[in-house]
C-alpha cells in the first residue's frame, strides 16, 4: 500500500496554478482546437503521473533486511536510545516506553508505529514529531531495528496482529 508523503498536500494548489496558465499558453497559440487539447490532456496526464511517483515507495508490513535493520540501527542510536534505550539498556528518560518484547511497541502493526514516529503518538506529550528530520524510510528503519529486541514469536505475533 502507498503512503502519501506530506508534501503531496501542496499538490492540489501547484496543479490547478499550472493547468491555468499552460490554458492561457495553449489558448495564445495558432493551434488548431483540437492539437491544443491533446496538448493539455497530455500535460495533465504527465503531472498526475510524476504525483503518482512522488509517492513513498516504503511498503507494509516492513520487509526487514540485514541492510535496513544496519541502517536502523543508525538512525536509533541517533535519535531514539537517549530516550527509549535499546535491548539491555532500559529508558534512559523515565516514562519513556521500552521498546523490549516486555513492551507494548509490538502490539502496534508497522504502519500505524512509523505514523507515529513520524507525526506523533496519540495522546503522547514528549516524543518529538520526527517528519521533517527522519524519511519514512528512516522511520521503517528504526522499526525494523526494534524488532530486533523481539523474539522470533513476539515478531509473528506482531506481523499477525496479535495482541
Ligand atoms: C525526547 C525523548 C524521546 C525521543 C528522542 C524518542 N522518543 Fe519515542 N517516545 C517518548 C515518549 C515519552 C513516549 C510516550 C508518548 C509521549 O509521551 O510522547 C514515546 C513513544 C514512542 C512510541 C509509542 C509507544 C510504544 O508503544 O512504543 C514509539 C513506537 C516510539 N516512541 C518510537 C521512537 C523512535 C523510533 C524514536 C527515534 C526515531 C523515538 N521514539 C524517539 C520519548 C522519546
Amino acid at each position: 500500500m502507498h503512503y502519501a508523503r506530506n508534501d503531496s498536500v501542496g499538490m492540489p494548489a501547484s496543479l490547478i496554478v499550472g493547468i491555468l496558465t499552460l490554458r492561457g499558453y495553449l489558448i495564445s497559440t495558432t493551434l488548431t482546437h483540437k492539437a491544443r487539447l491533446i496538448v493539455f490532456v497530455a500535460a495533465i496526464l504527465i503531472v498526475v503521473l510524476i504525483g503518482c511517483g512522488a509517492e513513498s515507495d516504503a511498503e507494509y508490513p516492513i520487509v526487514l533486511t540485514t541492510s535496513l535493520i544496519n541502517e536502523g540501527r543508525t538512525v536509533y542510536q541517533t535519535n531514539c536510545i537517549s530516550c527509549h534505550g535499546d535491548a539491555t539498556t532500559p529508558p534512559p528518560l523515565p516514562g519513556a516506553p521500552r521498546h523490549t518484547a516486555d513492551g507494548h511497541t509490538w502490539h502496534h502493526g508497522d504502519q500505524q508505529l512509523v505514523g507515529w514516529v513520524l507525526d506523533g503518538v496519540p495522546m503522547g506529550q514528549t516524543m518529538p514529531k520526527f517528519r521533517g528530520t527522519l524519511s519514512e524510510l528512516d522511520a521503517q528503519a528504526a522499526i525494523a531495528y526494534i524488532k530486533t529486541f523481539w523474539p522470533n514469536e513476539i515478531i509473528q505475533q506482531q506481523s499477525r496482529g496479535m495482541h
